[in-house]
């Protein structure tokens, strides 16, 4: 079993009857999804809230009841993937283009736990490109304010065309080399007109399961 599966097959036990449940995005949350799919037809009780169109085709495959935000007061547990953690558990995510609805969901739940491979460990954010959801009019200006804070951001495509996230938006993938101060960065780039959401997510997590060559190791504040 590779260490994605053993780290999100190790989240499910936290979650128990009756939760409202924020389902993150990605290859470590579908294997989640997968365990979660069989506690349910076991008889667990949960709602989830998903945080992107493929995590909800998935776990409605799966027979997981879902909800949305106009019917719940609260989320009491997220679990999501991501593309690197530091070690004071800021994220950088949105490799798969998610990260607006993720960031929506994982902040307004009363926990977020984060389930990973090892490799997704860094002493400092930043090697990995950082995805900006930016507004497809006059991207090109947005583009070269945000080039200014020191990156090179490129357009992402997929299959030889713009990638459209679910909100209709176009994702500039922005590579720095490191990301020294993430909550300051996020703040700069939010501020610019254009700019729907950063992939930072600082200070949001309150758990990571790892696993690491098939043990799983947990990383918490
Ligand atoms: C989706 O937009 C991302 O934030 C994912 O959570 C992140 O890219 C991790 O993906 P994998 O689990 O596929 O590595």
């Amino acid at each position: 079993m590779e260490d994605k599966q053993i780290a999100a097959e190790a989240s499910v036990k936290y979650i128990r009857d009756g939760m409202i449940v924020g389902l993150g995005s990605g290859s470590t949350v579908n294997y989640m999804l997968r365990k979660l799919g069989e506690r349910v037809q076991q008889g667990l009780q949960i709602k989830g809230i998903p945080t992107s169109v493929k995590t909800e085709k998935l776990a409605k495959e799966l027979g997981i009841p879902l909800t949305d935000f106009s019917k719940i007061q609260q989320i009491d547990l997220a679990i999501d993937g991501a593309d690197e953690v530091d070690s004071s558990l800021n994220l950088l995510k949105g490799g798969g283009g998610s990260l607006v609805r993720e960031k929506i969901v994982d902040q307004a739940a009363d926990e977020l736990i984060i389930i990973a491979d090892s490799s997704k460990v860094k002493s400092v954010l930043g090697n990995f490109p950082l995805p900006v959801e930016v507004v497809p009019f006059g991207y090109e200006k947005t583009m070269e304010y945000i080039a200014a804070f020191g990156c090179t951001p490129e357009l992402r495509e997929k299959d030889g065309r713009v990638f459209i996230s679910d909100n209709g938006n176009y994702i500039l993938d922005c590579k720095f080399d490191l990301i020294e101060n993430p909550v300051t960065l996020h703040e700069q780039l939010k501020s610019l007109t254009g700019v729907v959401e950063t992939g930072l997510f600082p200070e949001m997590a309150s758990k990571v399961i790892l696993a690491r060559e098939g043990k799983v190791e947990i990383l918490s504040k």
